[in-house]
């Protein structure tokens, strides 16, 4: 098999783009909300009906990938072998549901383990960041230039705030080096937002759906993705990840020794 990331990036595009008009053509209408592992753990018929249509999509075009969906629609992965796309429907469900903005929807794609592109885009604000380390990155097809390095004091960190409830004691002493937290509710927006220069960085308990894309396109950029072992993202089980500029896992490093 011959793989073609510009290609690929081009049907992410496409597909992201379909799916975000999709998503906001129904936020008028009713929406089925159930939980899944607790209360505020929630999914929605439209995180379904999403997943279910880039399920189709790589069917037809990649019938020889496998898909790691988030709502269960792709194949059951244990390993990381071929070509694989990471999908997450709607991130930030909750955002969706109780806010209608600072959602996403997106989708990383890997072989054997190594970023090709991801597709990231916030679905209210319209801004789609796509890319990898073979195709650079673009912002609504403009581009992107690597991150410059930057004191950990002059930058913002985003957290979701189970990270603040934890109470670990690096992350909020990497917190009170910098010039703060956000907390937003979706990965998507987060790694966007570092991507794009907003933030220096963003720790977060992620699934391998959440993290995917986003590490796909920030690898283009000097940007990194840690666990707190300093090990690069498993992308087989949830796990708390510190992306960012290289100053952001150093500082955190010194804070752990
Ligand atoms: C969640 C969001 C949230 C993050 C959670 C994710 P979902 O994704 O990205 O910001 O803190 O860890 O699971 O479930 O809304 O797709
Ligand atoms: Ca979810
Ligand atoms: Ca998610
Ligand atoms: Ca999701």
């Amino acid at each position: 098999m011959k793989l073609e990331p510009l290609k690929i990036q081009h049907d992410l595009v496409a597909w992201l783009t379909v799916a975000g008009d999709k998503i906001r053509q129904s936020l008028t209408e009713e929406l089925q909300v159930n939980t899944k592992s607790g209360r505020n753990d929630l999914v929605t018929n439209r995180d379904k009906e999403i997943e279910r249509f880039y399920v189709n999509q790589i069917r037809t075009y990649y019938p020889e990938a496998r898909i790691y969906g988030e709502e269960g629609l792709g194949d059951e992965i244990n390993d990381l072998s071929g070509l694989i796309f990471f999908v997450d429907p709607i991130d930030g469900t909750m955002n969706f549901v109780k806010q209608k903005e600072n959602f996403a929807t997106m989708i990383g794609v890997y072989l054997d383990g190594e970023p090709i592109v991801g597709g990231i885009l916030d679905v209210m604000a319209q801004r789609l960041v796509v890319g990898g380390p073979q195709t650079g990155v673009m912002l609504n097809g403009r581009p992107l230039s690597k991150r410059p390095s930057l004191d950990i004091k002059d930058g913002l960190i985003g957290v979701n705030s189970r990270m603040l409830s934890e109470n670990i004691n690096q992350v909020t002493d990497l917190i009170r080096l910098s010039s703060g937290a956000r907390i937003t509710g979706s990965a998507g927006v987060e790694f966007s937002q570092v991507i794009m220069g907003k933030q220096i960085g963003y720790i977060s308990n992620l699934s391998p759906w959440d993290v995917a894309a986003g590490w796909a396109i920030a690898s283009a950029l000097n940007i990194e993705a840690h666990t707190i072992a300093g090990q690069r993202p498993s992308l087989l089980k949830r796990e708390i990840i510190i992306a960012g500029i290289p100053t952001v896992w150093q500082n955190f490093a010194k804070l752990q020794s």
